[in-house]
């Protein structure tokens, strides 16, 4: 190359590119440029219409009120919630922000908020109608329950109810998504599936009187007595699978089997149980949930399986002192009896429920840890989907281990001076660890594990 024709490509090389870098300084951070990419992908789930949020950040006339909100809530890491320690497991439904990302917001905030220009706004995101998160193929009506302004101390018992599935022919479904209407008043909503049996009366409800004391907890247990509310007992429904799929503070329903390639078999003749579990919030309330599936296209490789790991629930061995900060629950565990790819992770507790691990323990003793989760918030019961399946083979243990706050300084805790134990509502507690797995399309839910000693699991199709 020639000398001076050299030195002008490099100095217009460098021209260019400090005219670049000092445009971009200057350029500033917006609304359609930078913040609606990241609301898109890491909000909106939650913060649209119908969803559990309380506002909507579709738009930037939704958005800009709540700039200074949204800026203080992403630097603190409290949007999006997000409760799983960062060294342990990678999850595919991981929402929270990269530093980048919180960086980019907290300076479009700084600088006035501003929408910038049309040109740079992303498509919007297709979201579904009807405040579903997958369009559902098919929809069941749950039961329509009126909720009163208030019960004596605010209890309702959980009571379940059996609804026709509405599919006459054997169906995999591909993903399950509950919608509560009364979001304020639902402390759960989970549904199962139970073969239909001739005991079994559409619509009507089925519960147990559990007696309480005068301040509304339910009397402790003998040893190897069960939480009365453990509703399995009813003959009508004793063949309702463990929840397939919950609408719990926090937890968006949807269970999505699809980008597994897995899907869920229902039966023909299959009826949609509902479990149902209400707190009276000061007015009167009729609740109407719908329950919504995908339908596969054609038979999976994988069946989709829940499993519920849990500890003995007995008054001996369930009583969490009070006053105690740091109180170990005897730890749940299911040995399992098929070869199986662990998907997906959620700790279910209530308002002292402080820490859950899970773990598995293979066939030769090597332990590995799948999910921490270090700081539990009743308020946020999320779900968290492994990035990449942890294949488990057959005679190893998923173990959880729980820890619970019933001290003063747990400012969730509505009574530090009370012995807790096991129990439905939330001023009981549970401890119990949901695990979704994917198995042979030819293995049945009831041959996924085997019960293990002082400790209890149950597996659903
Ligand atoms: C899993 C669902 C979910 C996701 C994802 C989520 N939010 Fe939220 N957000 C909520 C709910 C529910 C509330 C109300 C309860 C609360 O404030 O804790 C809330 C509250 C907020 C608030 C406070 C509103 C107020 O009343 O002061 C802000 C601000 C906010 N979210 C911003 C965001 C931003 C920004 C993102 C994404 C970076 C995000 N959220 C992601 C569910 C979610």
């Amino acid at each position: 190359m020639e000398h001076r024709q050299f030195i002008w490509t490099l100095s217009l090389a460098v021209s260019l590119f400090s005219g670049g870098g000092a445009a971009g300084a200057a350029e500033p951070t917006t609304f359609n440029k930078d913040v609606l990419p990241i609301l898109q992908r890491n909000c909106q789930a939650c913060h649209r219409p119908g969803q559990i949020a309380p506002m909507s950040l579709l738009s930037y006339e939704n958005a800009r009120p709540w700039a200074k909100a949204i800026k203080q809530k992403v630097i603190t890491r409290q949007m999006p919630p997000w409760n799983a320690d960062p060294t342990v497991g990678k999850f595919s439904n991981d929402s929270s922000l990269q530093q980048m990302e919180i960086d980019l917001i907290a300076a479009w905030v700084d600088q006035g908020a501003i929408e910038g220009d049309a040109k740079d706004r992303p498509a919007l995101v297709a979201w579904p109608d009807g405040g579903w998160q997958v369009q559902p193929d098919h929809i069941v009506k749950g039961p329509e329950t009126k909720v009163p302004a208030s019960a004596k101390n605010n209890v309702i018992e959980w009571f379940r109810v059996a609804m026709p599935s509405g599919l006459d022919k054997d169906t995999w479904v591909s993903s399950i998504e509950v919608k509560p209407s009364e979001p304020a008043v639902t402390h759960h909503i989970c549904v199962h599936l139970m073969p239909h049996n001739e005991d079994v009366k559409y619509g009507e409800r089925y519960w147990n009187e559990v007696i309480r004391d005068d301040r509304g907890v339910e009397l402790p247990r003998k040893k190897g007595e069960t939480a009365q509310q453990n509703l399995d007992a009813r003959p009508a429904l004793r063949d309702a699978s463990e929840g397939e799929a919950c609408y719990l503070p926090g937890l968006q329903s949807l269970m999505d089997y699809r980008p597994k390639g897995a899907a869920k078999l229902i039966p023909a003749g299959t009826d949609i149980v509902f479990s149902l579990h209400y707190t009276p919030n000061g007015k009167e309330v009729v609740d109407r949930p719908v329950v919504g599936f995908t339908i596969a296209k054609q038979e999976p490789a994988r069946r989709y399986v829940s499993l519920t790991v849990r500890g003995p629930q007995d008054a001996e061995n369930f009583a969490i002192p009070a006053g105690e900060a740091n109180w170990k629950a005897p730890h749940g565990e299911a040995v399992l009896d098929q070869d199986v790819e662990i998907v997906w992770l959620s700790p279910h507790m209530h308002l002292r429920g402080k820490s859950m691990l899970f773990q598995v323990i293979y066939p030769d003793g090597r332990k590995q840890d799948l999910l921490n989760v270090p700081r539990y918030d009743f308020n946020w019961q999320l779900g968290y989907e492994l990035a990449a399946p942890v294949k488990v083979p057959k005679g190893s243990k998923i173990i959880t281990t729980a820890y619970f706050d019933n001290s003063v300084n747990n400012k969730f805790n509505p009574d530090p001076k009370q012995t807790v134990y096991y129990g439905g509502m939330v001023w009981e507690e549970m401890s119990s660890g949901f695990v979704g797995m994917l198995v042979d399309k030819h293995v049945k839910a009831g041959q996924v594990f085997v019960r293990a000693a002082q400790a209890g699991a149950h597996a659903s199709e």
